[in-house]
């Protein structure tokens, strides 16, 4: 299958096809990513918390970014990826933006940043990376760089006037040229609104109710890698990590039992003649 392209994302939405979009942040998952036919990987900076132990976004930094994006481009060389602009990596300056979503292009060879927030300095942004010739998503609603202000971790857009408030952002994103808008943790009314609004930009959710012309998930929370705190709109698929926990247990009961390894089946083999020359 090849790369798609923006031209594709248009067409799925032309189409009512919804686009599957989920986060990687290493060349294993990427790779199974790709294989199972996913149209859009997001190395997100959620990769603070879920490969660095970080309890927020706040501490990762554009050289993790980078590295992590390189994995998961070596590892889905033929999918769509985007990657997730850190904080303070572009909140200064549009200057500032543009130089780092280049990096992101120029280093890593993704196909697409993103970058939080939905007001007039975030529309100057995007502009600005646009004009630079790379595709910007916006990422409104819930956005976890804003946490302070937001108050917590917490779903938005609840009240008649927060909600109008996020159809506007999503409307001043479009109008600043973003290819593609994420909206996170608002209620379903919101996601159908924006996306319905919408001119010709696909709109994908996380937690924003089944309208929206994609899904997106932490594929650490669905696999359930991730258990440290799962939010509300998250689907498990599997139970990846009692797997693997209990794979790590039964090793250690083998290596302790002297079960494993077992001579000749896991282990490398000498010639007779070696063998009587050597212990000789
Ligand atoms: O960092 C990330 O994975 C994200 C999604 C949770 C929206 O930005
Ligand atoms: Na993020």
């Amino acid at each position: 299958m090849s790369k798609k392209s923006i031209h594709d994302f248009h067409q799925m939405v032309a189409n009512g096809e919804k686009i599957v979009y989920l986060t990687a942040y290493d060349y294993l998952t990427a790779k199974m990513e790709e294989k199972a036919g996913v149209d859009m990987i997001l190395v997100g900076d959620s990769l603070g918390m879920v490969s660095l132990g970080y309890d927020t976004t706040f501490p990762v930094t554009m050289d993790d970014m980078i590295r992590h994006c390189q994995a998961v481009r070596r590892g889905a060389p033929n999918t769509f990826i985007v990657g997730d602009m850190p904080y303070m990596s572009y909140q200064a300056s549009d200057e500032q933006a543009v130089a780092n979503a280049g990096r992101f292009v120029k280093e890593a060879l993704v196909d697409a940043i993103k970058l939080e927030g939905g007001g007039p300095m975030i529309a100057s942004r995007i502009k600005a990376i646009q004009q630079a010739g790379i595709l910007a998503m916006g990422h409104i609603g819930l956005t976890p760089q804003f946490m302070g202000q937001l108050g917590g971790y917490k779903a938005q857009g609840r009240s008649a006037q927060a909600a109008i408030s996020l159809v506007r952002q999503a409307k001043l994103l479009e109008e600043a040229g973003a290819f593609s808008i994420l909206v996170e943790g608002v209620p379903t009314a919101v996601g159908k609104a924006i996306t319905e609004r919408a001119d010709n930009i696909p709109i994908l959710g996380i937690g924003a109710g089944p309208y929206t012309h994609g899904q997106l998930l932490i594929y650490a929370d669905m696999v359930g890698l991730y258990d440290n705190f799962v939010p509300k709109f998250v689907k498990k698929y599997a139970n990846a990590g009692e797997v693997m926990t209990n794979a790590f247990k039964e090793y250690a009961q083998d290596v302790r039992e002297g079960k494993f390894p077992l001579d000749g089946e896991h282990t490398y083999k000498m010639q007779e003649e070696e063998v009587k020359e050597f212990t000789a």
